[in-house]
């Protein structure tokens, strides 16, 4: 992927290809990413994988802009959302400010909010006002503590409702995309098939416009636990634990470094 995506692009591509995004948090693994994804999202995910929280919620606007710029210079040439954490965009005004803050101190090309219909409001205050949104609808992250869990949506007939209702406000609102996360594949169909902008599933089964995956799950670097929808593409965790096994016994046996290592 040589040439770097676009809002018009991104819509564009709906009915056309599957969109591929990932989460990175840094410049070396977005550089790594860069050339086979179209989207990259600095996650608030950073919060669980990068700093062993137990959820998303304490992930502050400072770290996401930091580790935004991060992924940014290892990836110039790919569309780089920033995710709003948890309490920053509560109405309007604080959403705006927020968010421009985001756009003045990094070159994402876009930000990221949970919710549904309740938050289209602010959607549209953003979209309004220069700000790029990708939607995020059905499991949201951010409502683990309040919800007490992290549930599967879409599992009855009001559930199924209110995401219709939830995917059609976030894109009348302006969002150019969405992602929807621990969706029923079936529902999560049907909302991909009834909006014209593209849904990018996490969790959500095959039939939606694009997949996400957080790259620590993916790469199998991230041992807490393992979602169901996770593919292991690499056992990361056993690669870089033998590698500094094997570093740690020639250090002990003096095998390392050996002539071609040394000045
Ligand atoms: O924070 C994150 O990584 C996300 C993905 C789960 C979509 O929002």
């Amino acid at each position: 992927m040589t040439t770097k995506m676009t809002i018009s692009s991104i819509k564009k591509s709906k009915g056309v290809r599957p969109l591929v995004m990932i989460t990175a948090y840094d410049a070396l693994f977005s550089s790594l990413f860069a050339g086979n994804c179209d989207i990259i999202l600095v996650g608030d995910s950073l919060n669980m994988s990068f700093a062993g929280k137990s959820d998303t919620l304490s992930a502050t606007l400072e770290q996401m802009i930091y580790h935004t710029n991060a992924v940014c210079m290892g990836a110039k040439n790919t569309f780089v959302i920033c995710d709003m954490p948890f309490g920053t965009y509560t109405d309007k005004d604080k959403a705006l400010t927020n968010a421009i803050q985001v756009f003045q101190e990094t070159p994402a090309d876009c930000i990221k909010i949970e919710g549904g219909k309740e938050k289209a409001e602010i959607v549209k205050h953003l979209c309004s006002n220069g700000i790029a949104v990708c939607g995020h609808i059905g499991l949201l992250p951010q409502s683990v503590r309040s919800e007490g869990g992290y549930k599967v949506k879409g599992k009855n007939e009001q559930e199924q409702i209110q995401l219709l209702k939830d995917a059609k406000a976030i894109e009348e609102a302006g969002a150019f995309c969405m992602v929807i996360e621990g969706v029923k594949a079936e529902v999560a169909t049907q909302i991909a098939n009834s909006v014209n902008i593209p849904v990018i599933g996490i969790g959500a089964g095959a039939g939606v416009d694009g997949q996400v995956l957080v790259f620590s799950d993916m790469l199998g670097l991230f041992e807490a636990f393992t979602p169901k929808f996770v593919k292991k593409y690499i056992n990361g965790a056993s690669l870089v634990k033998n590698a500094i096994k094997e570093y740690s016994n020639e250090v002990a046996t003096r095998e390392f470094p050996q002539e071609i290592h040394t000045y």
